[in-house]
């Protein structure tokens, strides 16, 4: 080993006893009773934060896809190492997620630092964790990779396609005004959610993933494989691989996810149409590595970017859409002169270099599109960030008084989520004027409760 690099694999980060090398001798003879022998425990150590949990439905393939990371270290000639960390599902997180979300960044965080490991493969998925893992990763500051669960499959009701979560409050609010019965709507409880994975429409879940990968913190194409597919199962496995790589090369993720890698995130959340909430994240995250998020800037790129995914909760489509389409990749091209092509990735190349190759045709999944399957791209010029209360507006339409009822909690549920958060910033005009839209075609409801309206 070389003496002027820093200790690696079980070398690093010693328990204090006193005495290093009585430290490095007690490490091995614990590790040792798990079985290694010495020349595994020599290779390059990869930890893999792994997220799964009962009580984490959108992670139900943690089992095969930690099986198929630990593949890919190991073809490369690395030491996988495994270990839990908080999960958070956002259904079954009280009161919510987002009151958590900074506890599981700093569990990520203090176990990438306590913990000796040369890189580290981050699993998430559901809305909350990658996000946590990102800057539980920026903080600890070594070298890091980020690998997403992966989408929920769509399923059928009555001849229509559904998935979570566009569609569970859509039916839900049916149900609340009577448009369907306790019959129905028990029968399509069974369908919204088709498979594990995570919500098959862009919301915050597919969001971060897309913006994993224009930051360059997956490996290419590794934001839209379903959960449950074999493409899947190979991006974990070319994540395992690509850990050791970056073990080897000693690339930290603050190298890659700098200001650059930021704009980017930036720039691809406004052309998928991502979740609101991804900004709330964004700043977070930046705010680990010590740079400020520039939302007026981020506002005059949302004047610029054409909104390009055609996906629920805004447009038609769902993520196995997507993937079939092509994947992120597909959009990453359209907007390359809109990109930083300069900013690093995981695989040591510029983020467009995937895009590049999608355009020469190289590749598999990523230079084809849809095969007769629906088309997930629109071109639109005004900015559609609007997710929950595009829904809102459509759902204005019903103007029976249960509906409506559920329909002001919607939108008192948005306000409080949105208003301090993003302050002026709300800006996000069509989000703004869904929201005025509603409220006015509330105001003509015969049935409205001004009491209810009084809160907004
Ligand atoms: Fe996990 Fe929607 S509940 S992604």
């Amino acid at each position: 080993m070389d003496a002027s690099q820093p200790p690696s694999g079980f070398k690093k980060g010693l328990t204090q006893y006193g005495d290093s090398g009585f430290s490095l001798f007690l490490r091995k003879a614990f590790i040792k009773g798990a079985g290694y022998t010495d020349d595994a425990l020599d290779r390059p150590v990869i930890g893999i934060a792994s997220t799964g949990s009962a009580y984490n439905p959108c992670h139900g393939n943690m089992p095969q896809l930690l099986e198929a990371v630990q593949r890919g270290i190991q073809l490369a000639g690395g030491l996988p190492m495994p270990f839990p960390t908080i999960s958070l599902h956002e259904s079954f997180a009280s009161p919510t997620s987002m009151f958590l979300r900074n506890l599981m960044s700093m569990d990520t965080e203090e176990m990438l630092r306590a913990q000796p490991m040369d890189a580290v493969v981050l699993i998430g998925g559901c809305d909350k964790t990658v996000p946590a893992q990102m800057m539980g990763a920026a903080s600890a500051g070594l070298p890091a990779i980020q690998l997403i669960t992966g989408s929920m499959l769509t399923g059928s009701h009555r001849n229509q396609r559904v998935g979570a979560c566009t569609d569970c409050r859509r039916y839900w609010a049916m149900y609340r005004s009577e448009a369907i019965d306790e019959d129905e709507i028990h029968e399509v409880n069974d369908q919204l959610v088709a498979s594990v994975g995570t919500c098959s429409v862009m919301g915050t879940a597919s969001t971060m993933a897309c913006l994993a990968e224009a930051m360059g913190l997956t490996v290419p194409g590794g934001a839209s494989p379903p959960a449950v597919t074999a493409d899947r199962m190979r991006v974990a496995e070319e994540t395992g691989k690509q850990a050791v790589w970056l073990a080897r090369e000693r690339l930290g993720i603050t190298r890659i996810l700098d200001e650059r890698a930021l704009e980017n995130g930036m720039r691809v959340l406004l052309a998928i149409g991502g979740s609101t909430n991804a900004i709330v994240h964004l700043t977070a995250m930046a705010g680990r590595l010590g740079i400020e998020i520039d939302l007026d800037a981020f506002d005059k790129m949302g004047r610029e970017t054409p909104v390009l995914v055609d996906l629920k909760p805004t447009g038609q489509g769902y993520m196995e859409d997507l993937e079939k389409a092509g994947g992120l990749v597909t959009v990453l091209r359209e907007i390359r002169k809109q990109l930083n092509l300069d900013a690093l990735t995981v695989t040591g190349d510029g983020s467009l270099a995937a895009a590049d190759l999608a355009a020469a045709g190289v590749g598999t999944r990523t230079s084809g599109g849809a095969a007769g399957g629906p088309s997930v791209f629109r071109t639109e010029e005004p900015i559609q960030l609007a997710h929950e209360l595009a829904d809102v507006s459509e759902m204005a339409v019903d103007r029976s008084e249960p509906h409506v009822r559920h329909l002001v909690e919607l939108l008192q549920f948005a306000h409080d989520e949105f208003a301090d958060v993003l302050g002026r910033h709300l800006t996000l005009w069509p989000l703004l004027q869904c929201r005025l839209d509603a409220v006015s075609d509330l105001l003509q409801c015969r049935h409205t409760d001004r009491a209810l309206l009084a809160r907004l």
